[in-house]
């Protein structure tokens, strides 16, 4: 598949569609049973053109990063954009360039976007943190600085205290159940900043992907319900999904979300499916 369904992050172009690695190699500890599989779905992805991977050092205690690595062995790295994330345990200028550092060792590879993986209540914690992340993209080991799971005031409040780059990515909870960054005015917000948003759960677990009314509208495009529902995402211009990449026939499903475009008047419909 020739992938042409692209959008901006920072200066580089990334598939809208990208491949979510949680519960991959583990949930909050490894498992090792099903990794030949996991590591065969990520390369599936990659083999289709997809080249946006999201992973985390809290991933399976960094077990998912070290799949991550191995999927991304043979490809060329600067076709692929990698995402990982520091852990607020992890935040602190120290701390978040030692817990950098070993994320790009599990991974084997530079970070091209490293975020904040959640916000805590000592802002304090998050400057100083974006600080660390500044230096180390003066250092290399990563390329952009972006956030995860900030809302409207938090992500203004950083992108004021950045010294010499910009946030160019917010990681969030977004799906066609779950509209809240439409409702709240931090997607409206995020297009005119040209800030990324980076759309996880997009399938709420794979329920959407069952969703009878979705099918009906996916049916005269020849698409399925998890395609209209990811469709339904990617369609604005700053907005890409991460759906979980655990077996091949999802990976290739999820694919083909892209491609093609809901008509408005069937995205207004598909609203009203959940
Ligand atoms: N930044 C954050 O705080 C944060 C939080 C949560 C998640 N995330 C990221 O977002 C990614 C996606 O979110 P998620 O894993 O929570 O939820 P999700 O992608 O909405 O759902 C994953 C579930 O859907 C299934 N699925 C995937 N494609 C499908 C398809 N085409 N048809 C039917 N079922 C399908 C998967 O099954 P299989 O495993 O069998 O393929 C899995 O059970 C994560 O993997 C992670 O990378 C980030």
């Amino acid at each position: 598949m020739n992938v042409k369904d692209l959008k901006v992050i920072g200066d580089d172009r990334v598939t809208s569609i990208g491949l979510g690695t949680w519960g991959i190699g583990g949930k909050e500890r490894p498992d090792y049973s099903r990794d030949k599989e996991s590591v065969e779905a990520l390369r599936h992805g990659l083999e289709l053109g997809i080249n946006l991977i999201d992973t985390a050092e809290f991933y399976a205690a960094g077990h998912s990063e070290e799949l991550v690595g191995e999927a991304i062995r043979g490809f060329d790295r600067e076709e692929l954009f990698i995402v990982s994330k520091v852990w607020p345990t992890h935040f602190g200028y120290d701390e978040a360039k030692k817990a950098a550092r070993a994320s790009a060792k599990r991974l084997g590879t530079y970070i091209d976007l490293y975020l904040l993986h959640w916000p805590t209540d000592d802002f304090g914690k998050i400057e100083e943190t974006l600080h660390a992340l500044e230096d180390l993209v003066d250092e290399g080991l990563i390329r952009y600085i972006g956030v995860s799971n900030f809302d409207l005031e938090l992500l203004r409040r950083s992108q004021e205290v950045m010294r010499r780059y910009e946030i160019v990515a917010n990681e969030v909870k977004y799906s066609l159940k779950d509209r809240w960054p439409e409702e709240s005015g931090l997607l409206e917000y995020m297009k005119k900043e040209k800030i990324a948003l980076i759309a996880y759960t997009p399938l709420e677990k794979g329920t959407l992907a069952r969703n009878d009314c979705l099918a009906a509208i996916g049916k005269p495009y020849g698409k399925t319900a998890a395609q209209v529902a990811l469709n339904y995402l990617i369609w604005e211009e700053n907005v890409l999904a991460i759906p979980k990449a655990g077996r091949k026939e999802h990976v290739e499903e999820n694919a083909g979300a892209m491609g093609w475009r809901l008509s408005k008047e069937d995205r207004e419909k598909a609203r009203r499916c959940v």
